[in-house]
This record gives C-alpha cells, structure tokens and sequence, in this order.
C-alpha cells in the first residue's frame, strides 16, 4: 500500500518520476503528489491533491516542475480521510525537509504531542508529517542532516519505508526502510528510489535491495548505504533483473486482470520451471517436521487451503492452511514444525508477522512469492520464487493459479517421499501439469465470447453463492473473492456439503449458485455435488454448472453451464478457477467498474 518514489539525476525529473508513479499506481490510488528542489528559486516546490495520479496530474500539471531531484508518492489512506492536505509528500513547518513516507509510525500521538509542545503546526491528520517536522526539530538541535535523520527515525517506532528531500543538501535523497519495501535502482546519470522494481524497470534493470534498518544517501553519481545502528557502510551486491517493462505492460489487452489472466500458458510454464531440487527440499520439510502448515491471506490463504487438499490427496497428510492474520492467534510455534507461507508481492503485513511468530518460536520457514527480493523472500529459510513477472492488477490471478501448479509438485513430491504416490502415478499428473498451458490458452480463447455474454446476461443479480466439494471448494472460495473484489457484489464461497445446513434458507428464484465439480465421472465428488445442484433446483434457486459436453445431467439441472473440457480430473479445478477469473472479469467489464484498481483496495497490504 503506498507507493513511493525519488530520483536523483543530471535531467529534469518530472516526467520520469510521473512515469513512476502510474507504474506505482496499482499500490494505492487515492491521491498523489511530488516535490522537486528547484535550483532557481532553491527551494522545494510540492504539488499534491486526491484522486488517481492522472486525475491528480489533470489539476496539477506535474510536467511544470523543475529540478533534477525529487521524490513523489501514490497513496492508500491508513492515517487519516483521504484529502489534499493528507496527501504526501508532506513538508516539514520551515519547508526545508520533505517526506514520502509507506507504514505506519506506530508512536507518532505521543511524539506529535511533544511538537505541538514545542510550537509545531501540523496541516494534516499524518504520522508522516510527524516524521517530517521532528527532523526539523532535530536539525535545529545538531545542525546536520544525516545525524538530525538517523535521530529522528530512533524516536520512532512501527514500520516505514521513506525517502526525504531537503534544502540543506539539494543534491542528496536520503531513504531507509523497516518492514516496508524499498529498492534502488542503479545507472548513468540517475539513481533511483522505490517501493517496486517496477517503477524505473524502464530506466534500469540493475538494482539493489535495500535490508530493514538500512538507509541509503543517492545522489545522481553515487550512493552510499549504512547500518542505522552504527552508521556503518554496508556492502550491497546489484541483481539484474529479467523481466522487462514489455512484460510489466498492458500490452494491447483493455486490463491489466484480462492480460494476466491470459498470461496464464506462460506463467504455469515458469511454474513448472522452478527446479525439482527447489521442489524436493520443501517436500522434505513436510516429512522431517512432526507438523506443517500452509500460510497465506486473502487469495493467497486460499492458495493455502488447495494446497490442504493436494497434501490430503498425495501425501495422505493432513496439513492445515490458516489465514496470516488468525495464525499468531492460533498458533504456538515450535522447533519441530515447517510453515510454508505463500504471498504475491512478499510484502504482506499479516503474512510478515505470522512468518516473525514461526521464527520466535524456532519454526522451519519456507515461502512461494513472486515478487524477487521482497521482505518476505528474505525472511524465510527458503523461497522459492514463482517467476510469473509482475502482477500489476490489483485482484490476483496469473499469481495464484502458479503457486497452485507449484504446489502440485510439492504435494506429489511429499507423495512419492512418503510412499502414498507412486512415480508412474506422479509422472502421469506431471504430464497432464504440462498440457495444461495448451489447454488454457485454447479456452480462453475459444470461451470468452461465451463467458463474457454470461456475464452480461446475469449482470443484474444482487448475490451469488459460490459452492464445491472437496479442493473444488478453495477453488469455490477463490473465485466468490474475484467476484467480490472487481464487481463489489456480494459472492459467498462455501463447501457444496454446507449449503443444506443454514444457507439453503436463502435460495429463492432471484439467487444464483455457481457450482464448480468434477467430470461426470461417477465418483462421489460428483454425486455429492450434483446433490446439492438438486437442492437449490427444488427451491427454484438459479444455477450456474459446469460439466463436460456430454454430462447432461448436469446441465438438464443448469440454467446455464460452462463447457469444460475433457481432461484428466486432477487439473480439472485449475481450469474452473481460471474460467471463474474471465466470468469476474466480464462481470465488472459491464458494469463499467476500475477493474485493475477496485474501490478501497490496494495490491500490497504492507499494515496490520
Ligand atoms: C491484499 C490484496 C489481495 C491479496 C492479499 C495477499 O489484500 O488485495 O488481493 O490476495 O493482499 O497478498 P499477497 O501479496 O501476500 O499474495
């Protein structure tokens, strides 16, 4: 949540740092801003307002601004309404220092109280602004900016990822970070600060990670990265970044949620990529430690909970998946369990603090995160890196279904490990893993049109019941969350079994059912499904399927039906999950909705 960004160069920064904050805009889109030194007037000039950074850059004409450093921030409101004058950047009281700031200061009542004390003004409802006039304070007590910064950040407590300005040294920008993402991103003639790689992957693909407790002093030709607790220089290697900005962009497609769900044959490929070695440590884990469980939250948690139902499956063990944010609550940690946790952007708050709670407790930590050198990849014992390029639409897609695929592999390698799965067996899922590309890509294109005149068709209805048996019932709860986050319309997931038990009482002719089940393949999934299909058909409830071609029980039970195709029953839930992303999809394409960016959402939830 937040986005933040700062360049120090020898050319105007205006354009560029505008560039990087549409780059940044999936993190948060209430409101922006920017301050630039100019040199001219030696001073700090700051534009700021609410909306979305074009809408903000309509008003503001950010292009206007000189200089040739500068820092800007897209904002997700935590502390304080979303208004112009809680917008950042934010100015200390003599305008000499200026903040971006991502996190929250967790103190900042206390420490406000103080300044107020001491005759500070404060025009905004920010801790930020706390930050900015206590460096104020604290430059008046010692009269230098690296110290008056390093004192500053010791009064405060919580979690931060900020870059300052100021007008005593013009040509430097000062960062650091705890908890919060920060990168730099190296080359010619500019240095860069941000929270996402994506923000300069234009500019340069040569970046260094920043650690929690690190700052860094950039200028246009050098920077100089030091330990808060010592000021000591610390060494920091540079990674090259694969991907390009090609692949971070739209790319024709109308969305970014319609692009990454079509980018799915090639993700899941990067999926299958990851190497068996990397596959075979963590399978491991599962049987060497006495107790496992798998960790995520929002579609991530249910990420987790498919991942129950593989282990349940192939390895014939019983690995429960528990919500990040429910997990210190439930949880007591110990030297004899393995937690595996699973997040897109590796930056998850909830997610971060559960893995801090395993590791207290002395827990063998592993992750699945797609985002290379988030926090998250750095605090486990391992990681394994997904490689499905970034995700840019806030509602995750092309992200989950691959730590789906990864998790395949896990849970049949755990399998083969533990003796429940026999090679043939296994060999025979790994292959059908790797039809799946093929068969994704030709339904997507073939099915669209069908998909999407559904979805205008059943556009008016008010709620859905989303429902499965067995791993289709993660798959159930995945997709009521896509419904939910892009079209704001109430989806409830819940396991086929249940809906007798209490939530049959809301079926009527004006309630519709997705049903996600296997092929007609006679197994009890199927019948046991099918049994629910008839519950809500009794009490005149609509009901969307989906089966095979020829199941025409299913479908003589539908009001409408999905037609999947006919492949091998193991991957049959990947294919649901991605039909259900693209009926999402065009749900809200006709309402007219900000698909990429739904209304008080953001990609990366950095805040308790
Ligand atoms: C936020 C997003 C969700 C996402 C969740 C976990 O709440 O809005 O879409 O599923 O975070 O994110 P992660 O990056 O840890 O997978």
């Amino acid at each position: 949540m937040c986005g933040i960004s700062a360049i120090a160069s020898y050319q105007p920064v205006a354009k560029k740092l505008y560039q990087c904050l549409i780059n940044l805009e999936y993190r948060g889109y209430d409101s922006c801003g920017m301050a630039i030194f100019d040199q001219q007037e030696q001073q700090i000039n700051l534009r700021k307002n609410i909306g979305n950074v074009e809408e903000v850059n309509a008003v503001e004409n950010f292009a206007d601004m000189r200089g040739i450093i500068g820092i800007a921030h897209t904002r997700w409101a935590t502390h304080g309404g979303v208004t112009p004058e809680n917008s950042h950047p934010h100015f200390s009281n003599d305008s000499n220092f200026v903040i971006v700031h991502n996190g929250i200061f967790s103190n900042y009542q206390s420490i406000k109280k103080k300044l107020i004390a001491e005759g500070f003004i404060f025009s905004s409802d920010t801790d930020t602004e706390v930050f900015a006039n206590l460096l104020q304070s604290k430059y008046q007590e010692v009269n230098n900016v690296e110290l008056a910064f390093i004192s500053a950040l010791k009064e405060l407590e919580g979690s931060f990822a900020i870059s300052m300005i100021c007008t005593f040294e013009p040509e430097k920008i000062y960062a650091v970070k705890k908890d919060s993402p920060l990168v730099l991103g190296i080359c010619d003639g500019a240095n860069y600060v941000s929270s996402d790689i994506n923000a300069f992957i234009a500019e340069t693909k040569d970046v260094i990670l920043l650690d929690d407790y690190e700052y860094v002093i950039l200028t246009n030709k050098q920077y100089v990265i030091k330990s808060l607790a010592d000021q000591k220089i610390v060494k920091k290697n540079i990674i090259k970044i694969k991907w390009d900005q090609q692949t971070a962009q739209r790319g024709g497609y109308s969305h970014y949620m319609l692009k990454e769900i079509f980018d799915q044959p090639l993700t899941i490929k990067s999926a299958m990529h990851v190497s068996d070695e990397e596959i075979k440590k963590i399978a491991r884990k599962f049987i060497d430690k006495s107790q496992s469980f798998l960790i995520g939250v929002g579609t991530t948690y249910y990420v987790a909970m498919v991942g129950t139902y593989l282990l349940a499956k192939y390895a014939k063990l019983y690995v429960p998946a528990i919500s990040s944010d429910e997990f210190p609550t439930l949880v007591q940690a110990h030297s004899d369990q393995h937690m595996i946790f699973f997040s897109q952007s590796g930056e998850t708050y909830d997610t971060r603090m559960a893995i801090k709670v395993s590791q207290m407790g002395g827990a063998e930590t592993s992750a699945i995160v797609n985002v290379v050198g988030s926090s998250i990849s750095q605090m486990v014992n391992d990681c394994i890196y997904q490689g499905s390029g970034p995700e840019i639409c806030v509602v995750s897609t092309k992200a989950a279904v691959s730590q789906m695929v990864i998790l395949y592999r896990i849970a049949m390698e755990t399998g083969i490990l533990n003796g429940t799965l026999s090679i043939e067996k296994a060999n025979d899922i790994q292959s059908n893993l790797k039809l799946l590309p093929d068969i994704i890509e030709k339904l997507i294109n073939e099915e669209s049109g069908f998909i999407r005149q559904l979805a205008q068709e059943t556009n008016q209805n008010k709620n859905w019941l989303f429902m499965g048996r067995g791993i289709y019932y993660p798959i159930a709860l995945e997709s009521a969350l896509k419904m939910k986050e892009v079209t704001y319309i109430h989806a409830e997931g819940l396991p086929a079994g249940f809906l007798k038990h209490g939530t049959l009482a809301m079926i009527d002719d004006s309630l519709y059912s997705i049903f996600f089940l296997p092929a007609n393949d006679g197994s009890e999934l199927y019948k046991t499904t099918l049994m629910a299909i008839e519950e809500v058909k009794a009490r005149s409830g609509k009901v969307i399927s989906f089966c095979l071609v020829d199941d025409l029980e299913t479908q003589n039970l539908s009001d409408h039906y999905f037609v999947i195709p006919d492949v091998d029953s193991d991957i049959m839930p990947l294919i649901e999950l991605v039909i259900a992303q693209l009926f999402s999809y065009y749900s809200a394409l006709h309402m007219g909705l900000n698909i990429d960016k739904p209304r008080n959402l953001a990609k990366s939830v950095t805040v308790g």
